[in-house]
């Protein structure tokens, strides 16, 4: 069985027979963290873009756990630079960890790191598990068309933003479900800033009525199993 723990904003933590992942673990400033986020133990770190609320704790969590970081190449090297183990991918490409398969895919929004260097392009991350139940994690993007294609490969599970201004909307978010066909799909990067609040209720409302889709909207901390 694989559990799919929502942390708050794009911070998911994932457990598999196999290894425990943390994606985009933005922890400290974040206020919808779970307050036992820090002390989850990750075997892989997978980061999604360059920005403080994505690659947020990782550099930590890496140190302390002697993790395996992955991300696109740039954001690995600038990891590795920092004596972090990585394992740096591309858009488009894919490999097979012992938790199962990872690829990159396409998305739509900046990358610059923290303190500037150049963070590569921005990725999502479609990760096909052992047990071949799929999760789609958009990460920050906006719309594009080529969610058909992702959704061509038939996914359990998606999270895709909704907050809006950084990324997606309500109403493109919607139009994403609608390309990606996911079994299940779960909002993300909403409330955690007043510049991204949203409704997410009255949107996973909409997804069950305009599409076959089923919308869950968590509570940070919450689990779904795949
Ligand atoms: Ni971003
Ligand atoms: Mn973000």
């Amino acid at each position: 069985m694989i559990t799919v723990r929502w942390l708050g904003h794009s911070s998911f933590h994932i457990k598999t027979p196999e290894a425990s992942l943390l994606i985009d673990p933005f922890f400290s400033g974040n206020p919808l963290a779970p307050k036992d986020a820090m002390d989850i133990r990750a075997d892989y770190i997978l980061v999604s873009h360059g920005h403080g609320d994505h690659v947020g704790n990782a550099l930590d969590l890496a140190k302390r756990d002697n993790a395996i970081l992955i991300s696109n190449y740039e954001i690995a090297g600038w990891l590795e630079a920092k004596g972090l183990k990585t394992h740096g991918m591309q858009p488009g490409g894919g490999h097979a960890f012992p938790f199962g398969r990872c690829k990159l895919t396409l998305a739509f929004h900046g990358s610059a790191l923290p303190d500037g260097s150049n963070g590569g392009n921005p990725a999502g991350f479609l990760l096909t598990f052992n047990n071949r139940k799929t999760f789609y994690d958009a990460a920050d993007t906006g719309l594009f068309g080529d969610m058909r294609l992702i959704g061509d490969e038939g996914i359990d599970l998606a999270a895709i933003p909704i907050g809006d201004n950084y990324t997606m909307g309500p109403k493109d978010a919607l139009r994403a479900v609608e390309f990606l066909r996911p079994k299940q799909v779960i909002p993300i990067h909403y409330n955690t800033f007043p510049i991204i609040e949203q409704d997410a209720h009255e949107w996973a409302r909409n997804v069950r009525s305009q599409t076959t889709t089923q919308a869950v909207v968590l509570e940070p901390g919450a689990v779904l199993e795949l």
